[in-house]
């Protein structure tokens, strides 16, 4: 126990992880080191299709990797049964997803509730108490009995905040969370995301298209070519780095001569 008091949130270790159909195989993460320090708030960005999705559900413990190790608070977890693998995942681990994923004929209030679900104070007073503190604390006091069907696309996705916050987690791991908000209720989700952290000394890692939110978080990661980079690096002409318009790494393409690697293909 008192190892781990010091050691980093997270340690990745050669994460890997190949898809295997029938006929295909895809490699998608080929290798991914980095560490986490506690209390960080960090974007993950890579292109559409380079793995953010598939590293954060393997860090997130929903899917095993297909060879490397992770460890978090000192703990070893790929090699944890599922049994106790669950258990640290609903104590120390929160999920935002771009899609809320609410359950939609449930309030707001039961919502925030139910990573509780297996734990001893599910429905119990303190529960709700907290439930109904962190709406409050997301701006959404006066939602709280709402049903999910009835709360906008950004009030939805801070009571998805407000759920991944609720078994106070050390690391809250966010898939595009702002993906799918315009840029009003983008800023204001992120606002509260690095409020919380400051507040709460959660950790964050967070997926984004959104340059501008990215370049607010503490830290940045890449994801390119399978592995993790502190700085995405340009390859002249180098096509597949060359991505659709609108991705985090166009933006560093355009350093690049308007016309290098013509061959491209446009949409
Ligand atoms: N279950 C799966 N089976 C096969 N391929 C998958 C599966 N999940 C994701 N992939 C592939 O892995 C790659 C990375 O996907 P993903 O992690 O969703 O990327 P990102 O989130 O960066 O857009 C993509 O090429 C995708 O098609
Ligand atoms: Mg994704």
């Amino acid at each position: 126990m008192t190892s781990s008091m010091n050691a980093p949130l997270l340690e990745v270790h050669d994460i890997r992880k190949i898809f295997v159909d029938r006929d295909y195989q895809t490699p998608v993460l080929k290798g991914v080191n980095f560490t986490l320090q506690r209390g960080e708030m960090v974007a993950m960005l890579g292109p559409s299709g380079s793995g953010k999705s598939t590293l954060l559900s393997i860090l997130g413990t929903l899917m095993r990797p297909s060879s490397g190790s992770f460890r978090m608070l000192g703990r070893e977890l790929t090699t944890l049964a599922e049994k106790e693998l669950s258990d640290f995942r609903n104590q120390q681990i929160g999920f935002i997803f771009q899609y809320h994923h609410l359950l939609p004929d449930f309030t707001a209030l039961e919502n925030v509730m139910f990573p509780h679900a297996g734990r001893l104070w599910r429905e119990t007073r303190a529960g709700r108490e907290r439930a109904a503190m962190l709406l409050e604390r997301v701006g959404l006091k006066d939602r709280m009995n709402y049903r999910a069907t009835r709360l906008s696309g950004g009030q939805k996705q801070r009571v998805a905040i407000a759920r991944a916050l609720m078994n106070q987690p050390a690391l809250v791991l966010a898939d595009e969370p702002t993906g799918n908000l315009d840029r009003e209720n983008a800023d204001q989700a992120f606002g509260l995301m690095s409020e919380i952290q400051r507040e709460t000394g959660t950790t964050f890692l967070l997926s984004t298209h959104d340059r501008e939110l990215a370049e607010r978080c503490e830290r940045r990661i890449y994801i390119q070519g399978g592995v993790v980079v502190d700085q995405p690096q340009v390859v002249p002409g180098r096509s597949s780095l060359r991505v659709i318009a609108g991705d985090p790494l166009s933006v560093i393409d355009r350093t690049q001569p308007a016309n290098a690697g013509g061959d491209r293909q446009r949409a």
